[in-house]
């Protein structure tokens, strides 16, 4: 039976590292082991003996089972150099680190907050921001590097429209998210823009109760959330959005650069825009992994798991799965990528998505129109990849284009 240990293949540890020179593809263990076994024993870094999901189907139904628990002080860090044993609990507003019923009601009110109105709103924004940004590379000229000229500086902006910073606080604000993104930054850099960051976000919040305007976080000042509970929510809403949507940008375009003819075709059919987000974010799965825990056993795909189990879910595994993606290592932005688990999937999945989605629509066409010879600065191998860390993608990357081409 399946709690015969005999009958069980020795726990790997996760595989983490993308192969030199494709950085687009999960390491390649993963597939390996998905066609063996696609639920499978998993050695955690701190000795702890759990569970390790790489197939589409199987990593569905964790995330939509409410046995499985998201509480982080319950999960062992999957990944090395993490904290050992179990996580400190979710600070407060971290919807990601909370099982219901508190995350019910946070979760009610947030959504209530992502209205068709302000998702429209915040499409005419991302239009200006992106044209705005665009016009700014241009009079720099090349070469220059895109994460700071464009990716992180555009999703970085959206999140200020969302949570309605003023004008005039918003330089101070994206120096500390900068910061925050910076691969120079040091420890002690780091403690003092995200101390700083929070300080901002704790002002906002009381502004807004006294003087509210047309924004998500005012709307939530109505709510029966305390001071507290709204800073921490302002705090996670710029941390889940910001990191995520910069490196989709970042990562997505060093992929469109290194797939020309896929570029050439976002580039001359704006129709594919809503497709090709999809199949980017197939494709990159940027947040690579997720973690739960069995409250319960729980019999799955033929394996017993037990309570107390922590359980990693590869989000690009699963993604590549044969199974559900034919010729799933393939770019293909004609392709029908609905059913990627990229945005997670259940109770948690991604309540910023709509959001994300058409910051990432609006900006790689636009980005791929307004500078048509587009490419690297730097050899491929050359760009500095965001490697181990919880969200994958590009340092930094260079890019070049003809002047006279652009107008
Ligand atoms: C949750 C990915 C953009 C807000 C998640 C989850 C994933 C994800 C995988 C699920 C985590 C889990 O199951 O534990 C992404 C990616 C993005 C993106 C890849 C960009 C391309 C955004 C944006 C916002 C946002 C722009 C809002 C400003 C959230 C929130 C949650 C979440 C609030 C927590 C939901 C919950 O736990 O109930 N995101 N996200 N995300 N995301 Fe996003």
């Amino acid at each position: 039976t399946a709690q015969e240990a005999a009958a069980q293949p020795e726990p790997v540890p996760l595989p983490l590292t993308r192969a030199a020179g494709c950085p687009f593809d999960p390491p390649a263990e993963l597939a390996e082991l998905r066609e063996q076994q696609p639920l499978r024993p998993m050695r955690y870094p701190d000795g702890h003996v759990g569970w390790l999901a790489t197939g589409h189907s199987v990593v569905r139904a964790i995330a939509a089972d409410p046995r499985f628990s998201s509480r982080y002080e319950l999960l062992r860090y999957p990944l090395p150099g993490g904290p050992e044993g179990a996580l400190p609990p979710a600070t407060l507003g971290d919807l990601t680190g909370i099982d219901a019923p508190e995350h019910t009601r946070y979760r009610r009110l947030l959504a209530g907050k992502f209205t068709v109105r302000r998702m429209r709103q915040l499409t005419a924004r991302v239009e200006q921001i992106t044209a705005d940004h665009l016009d700014a590379m241009e009079r720099q000229g090349p070469a220059l590097d895109l994460v700071q000229a464009f990716a992180h500086p555009v999703p970085a902006l959206m999140i200020c429209e969302l949570l309605g910073v003023s004008p005039s606080d918003r330089a101070a604000f994206q120096a500390h998210t900068a910061m925050l993104s910076s691969p120079e930054a040091g420890p002690e850099e780091l403690m003092a823009a995200m101390t700083a960051l929070a300080e901002c976000v704790r002002e906002l919040v009381v502004a807004k109760r006294a003087h509210p305007t047309d924004d998500l976080l005012s709307d939530l000042t109505t709510s029966d959330l305390t001071d507290d509970e709204l800073a921490g929510i302002g705090s996670f809403l710029l941390a889940a959005g910001l990191d995520t949507t910069a490196n989709m940008l970042g990562l997505g375009t060093f992929a469109l650069l290194r797939n020309p003819e896929q570029a050439a075709a976002l580039r001359g059919d704006p129709g594919l825009a809503d497709q090709a987000v999809e199949e980017l974010m197939r494709y990159l799965s940027i947040a690579h992994t997720g973690v739960r825990a069995a409250l319960e056993d729980v019999e799955l795909d033929g394996q017993l798991i037990k309570a107390g189990d922590t359980v990693t879910v590869s989000v690009e595994a699963a993604n590549r799965d044969p199974l559900k993606f034919p010729d799933p290592d393939t770019l293909d932005l004609h392709r029908k990528a609905t059913g990627h688990l990229a945005f997670g999937h259940g109770a948690h999945q991604c309540l910023g998505q709509q959001l994300a989605r058409v910051e990432m629509r609006v900006a790689f066409p636009a980005l791929f129109r307004r500078f048509p010879t587009l490419r690297l600065a730097v050899p491929p191998e050359d760009v500095p990849l965001r490697d181990a860390m919880n969200i994958r993608g590009v340092h930094r990357l260079p890019v070049t284009w003809d002047t006279s081409d652009t107008w």
